[in-house]
Formats: structure tokens, C-alpha cells, sequence
């Protein structure tokens, strides 16, 4: 991959406070309660869906959908303002995460008792048999990234991991898990996000069971003080948003706030890989090959030869010429790998699976409902631009959507480019089907 490094610059508009592009997008001290249980690097933030929410006057008679909705910024936005929503999402960590985050339905003292007995027997696990290190099954090393964590703080996550399956599985316990997964990737491990995943100073050692406690504590803390919100329907359905609209009653939906994948060579599969293999929803490559099969096209290392998302925009004049621009621009610079070769063919794939997700979503929305889009140029193929919100809002112009405006969040330079990558959030209108 054409590697571009994104500077961030100043700018104005849109978001309620802040001036610099890095505050756009921070969560704000007042809002981690909830959000912050796991929060994911390509998280939008609160106050983004705040804001175009209490501009639509959606309030809690309406019903929100977020069909990419991650671990769940959107959903659990809607429920601690007492607005019903239904989150879609394929990534099975990212649903289960954002799954827990809206659950509050649980008791504050049950789990906190759970957990010190969780903590006690693995602590005298661990200090019974330092020497002996527990590991993963070959299947699910080969998945992580290298060195992504160290013997010792893995042995520790894996002792605490056992000590909580004893008490009860995800299902049962899932503040527990989510609580596991977090100090997985925040303190055990080497991982580091800048938004890319790459591997950080190497820790030998990690206080792992304490930092485990201390989430939880803050997580029992903010189930008490969200105890009369917790009856507020939030929703998750594990489903791919290109094939869902019988999953979700017709006509139920009145605003839809959202943020896809963008068509950048990020694989989303690899930011939750840690996490993905600690929770065992894929413990070898042909798990995490049907992971990435739901997952929209929007890299390289997940398009497979029977894709024809791309169908969807075959007559469309703007897809078929970034495509075709990418790959005269391949020719040109004489790239041959088999990743370069398939530039073309995943923009058109990336597209066409919105195509898919927007014509896919019609009968549920209700006339007058509202969408916003949240999505970045992007300019990783060979550095051709590929202006992502203006494309989207033609597409979805021509499946019978109303744009009502491209609103600029922030912005980032390419400095390899020196053109400005812009985040924007694409505004739509469903006015029935004409
Ligand atoms: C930019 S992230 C969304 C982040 C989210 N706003 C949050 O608060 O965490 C895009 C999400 O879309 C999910 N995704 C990708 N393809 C999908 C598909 N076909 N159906 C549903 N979700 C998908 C990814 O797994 C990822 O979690």
C-alpha cells in the first residue's frame, strides 16, 4: 500500500466545541461514562451524534439505527438520552462489546462480588505456578500480530480468562469479558493505535488483574448511576448492514447515524484482532476468513474471487473512472503486486457494497427519516483522491435518497499529497419510494 501520512490541521466548522480537528474528535471528560468501557480507534465521538440527533429533534419517540455501529457509540448515545435504537453490526467483537455497553439490566453488587472471587483465585493461580506460563493454541497465535503481547502479561490474561469462564460464559458474565478485553489490548499488551495498529514498547510485565478491577469498578459505578435509563430499548443484531432489511421491522426507523468502514487498506478485522482471539470468536484463520466475509470491501486483504458488491455501480460513471484512474496509475508506476492489481477492483467493491446497504435499507426507514454518513477522502490507492462523501451522496441520490448536505467535521493533509483529506458527514432524506 501507497503509504500517505495524515497531518492534522486546524479548521473551523461543525462540532460544538473545540477548534483544532483532535478535540473534533476526543471524548469529552463529561462523556466517558459508558463510552469509555472500550472504545475503539475509529470510534466517532458522543457529541458528534449529539449534535445532528437533537438537530433532527429526534427525541424518544423516534427509533435510531446505526448500521455499522462498531462498538457502539451511537446506540449507547441514544440510550443515556432516553432514545430507542437498534445497532447493526458483523464484526462478532465489535457486536459483542457494543452488545455489553448497552446492557445495564445487570446487578452492580453481583458482579463486583464475582469479580474479587475472579480476582482472588487467579491471583493465587498465578503466584502458585509463576513459572509455568500459559499460551495460546498455535491456530490463534498465528492470527495476532507479532509480538503484539508479551509472555508473562498474556500468561496473566489467560489465568483470568479461566478463572471467569469457571463463573459463567459471555453470556452470563459479559461486563466481566469486556472488561478482560479492554486490559487485554490497553494494559497487557505491546499494541499501539495511531489510527493504524502497530506494536509499541515491549512490556514485560503489567499489572493485569488490578487494571481488570479497576474497569470493572467504573463500569458498576456508571450502571448505578444509569439505573433509571437502563429500560431504554437498545438493540444489537450481529448481521452484515448489505443484506439486514429482514431483520428489522419495515417503516420503524426514523433517523440513521453511522460511520462505514472508508475505502482506505485498513483491515478492520486486524484493530480487534487481540481481542478477537482472547474472546475466542475466531480461533483459527477459517474463522477469521468468514469474519472478514461480512465485513464491507474495503481492502485489499478481504476480496474474495465471488465479490459482486460491485455490480451495484457497473453504470456508475464516477466509480468506473476512480477505478479506471487507479489503475492506469498502476500501469504507469509499474506496480505488479497482487495487492496493487486488486486497487481497482476493491474501490468499485467498496462502493458497490454502500450501493447495496443503501438500497438495502429503503423499506425500513420512514418517510421524513434522516441519515448521516460519516466519511473521509481517502487517497491509499496509488494516491489517486477518492472524494468518499461525494461519491456516497451521488449514489445515494440515484437510489432515491435527497442529499441535503455534505458537512464538513475535520479535516487531515496528506503530506505526501499536500491535498486535504476531508471528514465529512453526509446528510440524506428518505422521502418514501416515488
Ligand atoms: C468506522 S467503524 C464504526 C465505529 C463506530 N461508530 C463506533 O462507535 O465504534 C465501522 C464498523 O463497521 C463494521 N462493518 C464493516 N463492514 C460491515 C458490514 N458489512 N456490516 C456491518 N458492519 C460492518 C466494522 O466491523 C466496524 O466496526
Amino acid at each position: 500500500m501507497e503509504q500517505i501520512e495524515e497531518k492534522e490541521i486546524k479548521t473551523s466548522p461543525l462540532a460544538t466545541r473545540g477548534g483544532s480537528n483532535s478535540a473534533k474528535n476526543r471524548l469529552f471528560d463529561e462523556d466517558r461514562a459508558v463510552h469509555d468501557w472500550y472504545r475503539f480507534v475509529l470510534s466517532f465521538p458522543p457529541h458528534l451524534v449529539r449534535d445532528y440527533l437533537g438537530k433532527w429533534g429526534v427525541d424518544g419517540h423516534k427509533r435510531v439505527l446505526d448500521p455499522f455501529c462498531g462498538t457502539g457509540t451511537t446506540v449507547v448515545e441514544c440510550k443515556k438520552h432516553g432514545i430507542p435504537s437498534i445497532g447493526v453490526e458483523a464484526n462478532p467483537t465489535s457486536h459483542f462489546t457494543a452488545t455489553t455497553k448497552v446492557n445495564w439490566s445487570v446487578c452492580p453488587k453481583e458482579i463486583l462480588r464475582t469479580a474479587r472471587e475472579v480476582m482472588q483465585t487467579a491471583q493465587a493461580q498465578i503466584q502458585q505456578e509463576p513459572l509455568c506460563f500459559r499460551t495460546l493454541p498455535h491456530d490463534a497465535t498465528i492470527l495476532l500480530l507479532k509480538d503484539s503481547v508479551s509472555p508473562l502479561p498474556l500468561h496473566k490474561v489467560l489465568v483470568l480468562r479461566e478463572c471467569i469462564e469457571q463463573r459463567g460464559d459471555k453470556s452470563r458474565f459479559p461486563h466481566l469479558w469486556l472488561a478482560l478485553a479492554k486490559t487485554a489490548v490497553e494494559t497487557a499488551s505491546n499494541l499501539k493505535f495511531g489510527p493504524e495498529v502497530g506494536i509499541g514498547k515491549n512490556k514485560q510485565d503489567a499489572p493485569v488483574l488490578e487494571a481488570w478491577y479497576r474497569t470493572l469498578e467504573g463500569i458498576v459505578a456508571d450502571i448505578e448511576s444509569m439505573h433509571d435509563l437502563a429500560p431504554i430499548p437498545a438493540t444489537m443484531i450481529h448481521a452484515d448492514a448489505r443484506h439486514m432489511h429482514q431483520l428489522i421491522p419495515n417503516c420503524s426507523i426514523d433517523a440513521v447515524f453511522t460511520s462505514p468502514p472508508y475505502p482506505n487498506e485498513k483491515d478492520y478485522s486486524r484493530i480487534t484482532r487481540l481481542e478477537t482471539v482472547l474472546l475466542e470468536f475466531a480461533r483459527d484463520k477459517k474463522e477469521l476468513r468468514q469474519i472478514k466475509k461480512g465485513l464491507l470491501r474495503s481492502n485489499t486483504r478481504n476480496v474474495y474471487k465471488e465479490d459482486d458488491d460491485d455490480d451495484w455501480v457497473r453504470d456508475f460513471p464516477v466509480v468506473q473512472a476512480l477505478a479506471n484512474a487507479i489503475e492506469s496509475r498502476r500501469i504507469e508506476l509499474g506496480k505488479t503486486s497482487g495487492f496493487e492489481r486488486l486497487y481497482g477492483r476493491v474501490t468499485k467493491l467498496y462502493f458497490g457494497g454502500m450501493a447495496r446497504h443503501l438500497a438495502d435499507i429503503r423499506p425500513l426507514l420512514r418517510p421524513g427519516a434522516r441519515l448521516g454518513y460519516v466519511v473521509g477522502d481517502q487517497a491509499s490507492y496509488l494516491r489517486v483522491m477518492i472524494r468518499t462523501g461525494e461519491v456516497l451522496a451521488e449514489i445515494a441520490e440515484s437510489l432515491g435518497y435527497k442529499v441535503m448536505s455534505i458537512d464538513l467535521f475535520r479535516t487531515r493533509l496528506a503530506t505526501a499529497t499536500r491535498e486535504m483529506l476531508r471528514e465529512e458527514v453526509v446528510v440524506l432524506e428518505w422521502q418514501g419510494m416515488q
